[in-house]
């Protein structure tokens, strides 16, 4: 060929294959360009009100579009279905995206909503047990983490993370969120938004969040699941609602509604919730999602007489997405038509479903996360179970070791291992793992017998978690009896906490407790590893066990995770996020007490105070707690300028020393108590902490700011304020054992 027609046909097929490249990303809209709102505003107005209503649907799935859920596909191609639910893999999430890219008038592209609750099919700890870790790095890391392997599956959109605060462990949903407290919790939702949604969301290994439950569903009264909540609105605001503002402050894209009623109006129809706070106060811009079916559960909350008040009462109430219940789909269409319902609400909903797709990139590519090379590549790899086992390891907390019986030497010992949670490797995922079938995490004997080769391990189940009927312990007595010390694993099977897992005694369950008093009477040293997604009341343990270690469910690598703490490999940092009680009827418990006129008094003749009979008020473990294999001590609590104005920066000071001999990481946790004000203020708030890593001998000065946003509280029909006067500074490493200091806000 002649040199200029070999250029001119390069140039041709450049021309063709630039062309394509550009169809591809323009897709069907042109250029979507960087004006989101005239982006949609264009989009909308060539939307029929049938297709807006579409967008409302969320459409449970997880089939196959050619196979079993050729309904779902009928659905979506009809134009009524924004979002599916339950896909995960990426050739299957793009099938069913090309229905609606190719299938439908508009092609607006779906969102592919899944549980990813503590990892994808790398399991990391529990939500509870890696807030134990207090470490915002290694919890956005491993939220990173799960949201790649989520995207490498097609999945754009979480569940999660979960920011219900809960200070009941009835409630065995506790297990999903970041505990009791509302600072800590805010700073956990903080890392998990940045950790799921990346720096920009149109990145292929990020995927929009949502934040749930909203809100107060941690209330529960009793603990029962779903059961209704009644509260102040004080405690509505100070108590549940920060890690929900401070993740919308992080970006969260979506919101999901709770099941439960706040003050007996269901959160799926609830205007005061969703359009005042959440949309207005905390100015939301992406969507509200109902939880499952909940639209139609507003008719069994006695709000709604049939579905299709159901569907008018949720979208005036600020809902803008249902989840599953086809309410919405089939009901609200004639209510707009028959002009019940305004088309406004409509397009304020819709405007904000199409955002969240803007914002995910799929107008420019909707196939960005249906990438199935990515799939093959992206899971499980090496450098994700190194991120799992070191968030595990952070996330174990220390609650008793007396002799020093840990760490244990790895060689020269006869270790019997006592427990049936301990040779089981699926329950070392925890609750909520929903796509982690085959991901084999390591068992706590697995990682005792790597961890330690030249021991003899001897193991034997003992009884079983939950049986009450008697067992047969002979065999555990006699591989007890053969051996140096006895590990013995107690608590819960995974399953026992999560959704719909409320219990009424939170003591060890079964036979366990009589189980370890015979191995008790061997006189050998038993450590205690607890399995739990919820505190556990444990006084007889905590007296009579030699160690306890919790180890909540640590998923993936929890079996090395708790064989480096048992062998001293990593030295325990975990502070509990939630206090541990005496006894199930202290609950509701937790450190941020308000004052009573009749306080706690030491004093038994004076009967009439605000106490039990037959157990402390406190609890058995504090919030904050956590012990090390090292000590530290805390010194010189200083504030340097005591008199602070209103826009002054409030600079704290102590001293903390690593009194051992080991490097130890220690949580150093500043509370403060504003001692009158018109509103009675809680004992201690958390404000600030800081997690440091201390050598042996060291001492290092820790410094903290407060300003006044820190001061304030929340009066009702007045709103956020400070009031001058003094103010408690207390500072250590739990939130019971502190040094305490003063200050005045003028
Ligand atoms: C019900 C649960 O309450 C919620 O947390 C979850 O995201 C949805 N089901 C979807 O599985």
């Amino acid at each position: 060929m002649h040199d200029a027609m070999k250029k001119y046909c390069f140039l041709i097929i450049c021309l063709f294959a630039a062309t394509f490249v550009e169809a591809q990303h323009t897709y069907k809209y042109g250029p979507v360009g960087n004006n989101k709102s005239l982006f949609i505003s264009n989009l909308m107005k060539k939307m029929t009100v049938e297709e807006k209503v579409g967008q409302l649907n969320l459409v449970l799935s997880g089939g196959d579009p050619d196979g079993n859920a050729k309904e779902q596909a009928g659905v979506i191609r009809d134009s009524k279905g924004g979002a599916v639910f339950n896909v995960a893999g990426a050739a299957l999430a793009r099938k069913y995206q090309k229905i609606a890219v190719e299938g439908t008038r508009l092609g607006i592209p779906l969102l592919f909503g899944f549980d990813c609750i503590h990892g994808m099919k790398t399991e990391f700890p529990i939500p509870l047990g890696e807030a134990a870790s207090w470490d915002l790095k290694t919890i956005e890391k491993s939220t990173r983490i799960a949201a790649c392997e989520a995207s490498a599956l097609g999945v754009n959109w979480v569940y999660s993370p979960m920011l219900d605060i809960c200070r009941d462990a009835r409630w065995g949903r506790i297990a999903e969120g970041a505990g009791e407290d509302p600072y800590l919790g805010a700073q956990v939702a903080k890392a998990r938004v940045i950790g799921f949604q990346g720096k920009s969301l149109k990145d292929n290994n990020t995927v929009a969040v949502c934040i749930k439950h909203y809100i107060a569903y941690g209330a529960a009264e009793a603990g029962r699941d779903y059961n209704t909540t009644d509260m102040s609105e004080r405690t509505l605001r100070e108590i549940y609602l920060p890690p929900f503002k401070a993740a919308v402050e992080a970006g969260a894209e979506t919101v999901m509604s709770s099941f439960n009623a706040y003050n007996g109006v269901a959160s799926a129809a609830n205007p005061f919730l969703l359009r005042k706070i959440l949309k207005g106060e905390l100015g939301l811009k992406g969507f509200v999602v109902s939880d499952y079916d909940a639209v139609r559960e507003l008719i069994d909350h006695g709000l709604a007489k049939d579905s299709v008040e159901a569907a008018r009462i949720a979208i005036e109430g600020g809902l803008d997405m249902d989840m599953v219940s086809n309410i919405f789909r089939d009901k609200l269409l004639p209510l707009v038509k028959r002009k019940v319902v305004s088309e406004k609400l409509i397009d304020d909903a819709v405007r904000r479903i199409l955002s969240v797709k803007y914002d995910l990139g799929l107008f420019n590519d909707p196939y960005l996360y249906c990438d199935e090379n990515r799939e093959k590549t992206e899971l499980m790899s090496p450098d994700k179970l190194q991120a799992a086992r070191e968030s595990a390891q952070r996330s174990i907390v220390l609650l008793k070791n007396s002799q020093q019986i840990l760490p244990l030497s790895k060689s020269n010992k006869t270790i019997a291992v006592i427990g049936e949670v301990a040779n089981s490797k699926s329950d070392m995922n925890g609750c909520w793992c929903c796509y982690s079938s085959g991901n084999n995490p390591v068992s706590i004997l697995d990682g005792i017998k790597a961890a330690a080769p030249n021991s003899q391990i001897l193991y034997e189940k003992g009884c079983k978690v939950d049986a009450t009927a008697p067992e047969d312990y002979s065999a555990a007595l006699d591989i007890a009896n053969k051996s140096d010390v006895i590990i013995m694993t107690m608590g819960e099977y995974a399953w026992m906490s999560g959704e719909a897992q409320s219990r009424s005694d939170i003591g060890i369950p079964g036979n366990q407790l009589d189980l370890f008093k015979k191995l008790e009477a061997l006189g050998k040293p038993i450590i205690v590893l607890l399995t739990n997604g919820r505190p556990l009341a444990i006084p007889y343990l905590a007296e009579h066990a030699t160690a306890i270690v919790e180890t909540w469910f640590l998923g993936t690598e929890a079996g090395n995770a708790i064989a480096d703490v048992l062998f001293g490999d990593y030295n325990p940092s975990g502070k509990l996020p939630v206090s541990f009680p005496y006894s199930v009827g202290q609950l509701p418990l937790y450190y941020n007490q308000l004052p009573t006129g009749r306080p706690h008094s030491e004093n038994l003749s004076d009967p009439f105070r605000s106490m039990y009979k037959d157990v402390s008020n406190d609890a058995l473990y504090p919030f904050g707690f956590g012990l090390s294999y090292t000590t530290f001590q805390y010194s010189n609590l200083r504030v340097t300028n005591p008199k602070m104005k209103a826009n002054d920066k409030l600079e704290v000071k102590v001293d903390v020393k690593n009194t051992g001999n080991r490097v130890g990481e220690e949580v150093v946790q500043l509370y403060i108590r504003d001692l009158y004000a018109s509103v009675s203020q809680p004992m201690k708030s958390l404000k600030k902490f800081e997690k440091l890593s201390i050598l042996p001998g060291q001492t290092k000065t820790v410094t903290f700011y407060l300003s006044r946003e820190d001061l304030k509280f929340y009066k009702e029909s007045v709103g956020w304020i400070t009031e001058p006067g003094k103010f408690y500074i207390f500072v250590g490493g739990n939130s019971r054992d502190l040094l305490k200091t003063e200050f005045d806000l003028l």
